[in-house]
């Protein structure tokens, strides 16, 4: 079998037919990532089902994890960095090609929540830090302990042991979510704590527009979830947009872009990256660098489901 600078590519799967099928012409569609995307989706889906707006959809939908401790990569209860402190990043974009941010914000359950506050009631796109701290703030977000047992634990024994182990599927699973709603208007939305153990100060890619997250109400959206280094060195979600745009369905759009990325970011084979996407007809699509990528869709025919993503290389052993 072939080897990607001795990773292990897998045979075939690529492009799925069944993907490209079109739910009926005015209904609603979400697409999120890993198995923590079925609640999110099932929360978001009660908003878009009633006729709400997709923004409202993706920014409740991720709330689910982000108030879940039992997420550890996302808001509540998450992996801590090196000095033991959670920092969240997260954006969100509307339909009208809107988008807010928040990164290295810390004590605040629900980033993603104040990156939609960034965007409608600030000139700006992003707050970092202390600046997005005050404004969530002064807009009526509490500052709570984002620490649990679990979190206390895990670092106090990365403290022992030193040992970086490499992105995995179990430390490493930022939600992005996407959805159109009934008038068929897109919306997307991303949210993290970034990777287990980080450097303090670190940014990953969840809050950069084009990196974590893009939506481009004529064409489609794509999220992305993974190491972020290799994706804001790509601008994976900015590029898989274009490609649907281009013509490309998103499940084509995705596999070009994380071939283009194990062709041309160094040490990509060790660093897995995934994304979802969908074009403004509903169709959707998702890929990875490696296996083990799930992702969770909802449509009106087929309720929600978990389903597994291709990939271009075997799962990174840890
Ligand atoms: N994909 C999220 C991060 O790397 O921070």
């Amino acid at each position: 079998m072939a080897t990607l600078a001795g990773a292990l590519i897998l045979p075939g799967r690529t492009y799925d037919e069944k993907l490209t099928v079109k739910p009926s012409s005015g209904s609603p569609v979400i697409i999120s990532t890993w198995k923590h995307g079925v609640a999110a989706n099932r929360e978001a889906w009660k908003i878009l089902q009633r006729g709400g707006r997709a923004l409202d959809a993706v920014e409740k939908g991720v709330n689910v994890p982000e108030k879940d401790p039992e997420v550890h990569s996302v808001g509540y209860g998450s992996y801590p960095d090196r000095d033991g402190v959670i920092t969240l990043d997260a954006s969100i974009m509307d339909e009208n090609g809107n988008g807010g941010a928040v990164s290295f914000l810390q004590g605040i359950k629900t980033p993603v929540s104040v990156a939609r506050l960034v965007m409608e009631r600030t000139p700006h796109v992003m707050l970092a830090g202390e600046g997005a701290l005050a404004f969530a703030l002064e807009n009526g977000f509490q500052k709570e302990e984002l620490r649990t047992d679990f979190s206390i634990q895990k670092w106090e024994k990365w403290k022992k042991d030193k040992v970086n182990r490499p992105v995995d599927l179990h430390n490493h699973d930022t939600i992005s979510l996407l959805a159109i709603d009934q008038h068929g208007n897109i919306s997307g939305a991303c949210s993290t704590s970034g990777i287990a153990f980080k450097h303090h100060g670190r940014v990953g890619d969840s809050p950069i527009l084009g990196a974590g997250l893009f939506v481009d109400n004529e064409t489609g959206g794509a999220g992305a979830t993974g190491v972020g280094e290799v994706v804001m060195k790509t601008l994976g979600s900015f590029a898989i947009v274009e490609n649907m745009r281009h013509g490309f369905t998103p499940q084509q759009a995705c596999e070009e872009v994380v071939k283009r990325i194990l062709k041309k970011v160094k040490d990509a084979e060790k660093n897995p990256v995934f994304f979802i996407a969908v074009n403004k007809d509903g169709e959707f699509g998702a890929y990875g660098t490696h296996a083990g990528f799930e992702y969770a869709i909802s449509t009106q025919d087929g309720g929600t489901v978990l389903k597994g993503a291709g990939s271009m290389l075997a799962e990174v052993s840890v």
